[in-house]
């Protein structure tokens, strides 16, 4: 008899889905299998104002195909003018779901970020005032500061001093990837959560330098040394209501990766749900893999569990693409390096 496992239907809490044509490719590959998502607004220009973040759900339900159900929960992008009178109308109305803080040149898109925090202070006080989650980018943009340790610097001099200066800020510590973040996440109370990726979970840093330069499998923040992999996987797996899934799957046009400055992101979209099965079931969590992907997420949103479920059964090798086709060139599906046996709906 196969093994099955059945879940309800599971959130993506951090998710990229471009626009135009890459949109139209990656939007299938979540809708598939996840109920809905929290679009990050890193687009170019970014989604800054409710009226942005309203035209661009609307592009991305105008590129659902016929018969798929998705519900964008939308973000905005916080700058250093973001009106907090516009946030509070976009929270009310029910559009925007949260607020994305990334450190200005942090990452992809993050030019129009925050360099100054004092500057939106106004913004987080109305978010703590009505209880709209602030998803954080948690890394330093310090040249003197290392990558490897941008993200543990991030939490003393930024992360940790802003949650003092505005008490009952809800925040979403987004991708962490070092033990010091799982920590810092276990310190906070309701108010605090943390995504983790799907690829975190799988990769070190050596996966990325060892044996030649692995260009797709290079994000940020960048996965770090293979205790905070570990770490990462303890507290993935623990089912504690702050830990819950965030791919952060983040696609990018081949040529755009394989080159001499190439682009950051991991795209996971199409077999993560394998993927995480294959994780959990390594550490003997399958009975929490639901707490990741389909529950924790929801109820720090204050969302109910989707109504549907998914079924996983475990058999013959999981056939996915190497890479998908989209009208923007052919993007690279993240490769666990080992075969799954998770199959998605069989
Ligand atoms: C993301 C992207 O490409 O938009 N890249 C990444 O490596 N994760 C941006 C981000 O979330 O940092
Ligand atoms: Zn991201």
């Amino acid at each position: 008899m196969s093994q099955t496992l059945t879940l309800r239907r599971p959130d993506d809490m951090h998710l990229h889905l471009r626009d135009g044509a890459m949109l139209e490719a990656v939007l299938p590959e979540s809708a598939r299998h996840f109920g809905r998502a929290i679009v990050m607004p890193n687009l170019v220009p970014p989604v800054v104002t409710g009226a942005e973040a309203a035209a661009y759900r609307a592009r991305i339900l105008a590129a659902l195909p016929e018969g798929m159900a998705f519900e964008p929960l939308m973000t905005l992008y916080l700058t250093e003018a973001t009106d907090p009178k516009d946030v509070a109308a976009a929270a009310a109305s029910g559009l925007v779901r949260a607020v994305k803080l990334y450190p200005a040149g942090a990452t992809t898109n993050s030019q129009s970020g925050v360099r100054d925090f004092d500057k939106v202070r106004g913004v987080l006080e109305t978010m703590a005032e009505i209880g709209l989650p602030l998803c954080v980018h948690g890394e330093v943009t310090d040249p003197a500061v290392d990558i490897f340790d941008r993200e543990a610097v991030f939490i003393d001099r930024v992360l940790d001093p802003v949650r003092r200066a505005t008490p009952g800020l809800r925040v979403v510590m987004e991708h962490i990837t070092t033990a010091e973040g799982v920590a810092y996440a276990r310190s906070g109370g309701a108010d605090l959560g943390a995504t983790i990726t799907t690829h975190h979970l799988v990769i070190n840093r050596n996966h990325i330098l060892v044996g030649g330069i692995k260009p797709h499998y290079y994000c940020l923040p960048v996965a770090k040394r293979e205790i905070h992999r570990l770490a990462l996987r303890e507290a993935a797996t623990s089912g504690e209501a702050r830990f819950f899934l965030g791919t952060d799957s983040a696609p990018h046009a081949d040529p755009l990766k394989e080159n001499a400055c190439g682009c950051a992101g991991c795209f996971t979209a199409t077999n993560t749900l394998s993927i995480l099965a294959h994780v959990f079931e390594e550490d003997g969590a399958l009975d929490r893999l639901e707490a990741f992907t389909s529950l924790n997420g929801a109820a720090f949103y204050g969302l109910d569990p989707n109504p549907g479920r998914i079924t996983l059964t475990k058999g013959a090798a999981v056939a996915y693409p190497a890479k998908i086709d989209t009208g923007a060139g052919p993007v690279t599906v993240f490769d666990p390096g080992v075969p799954l046996h998770w199959n998605v709906g069989g």
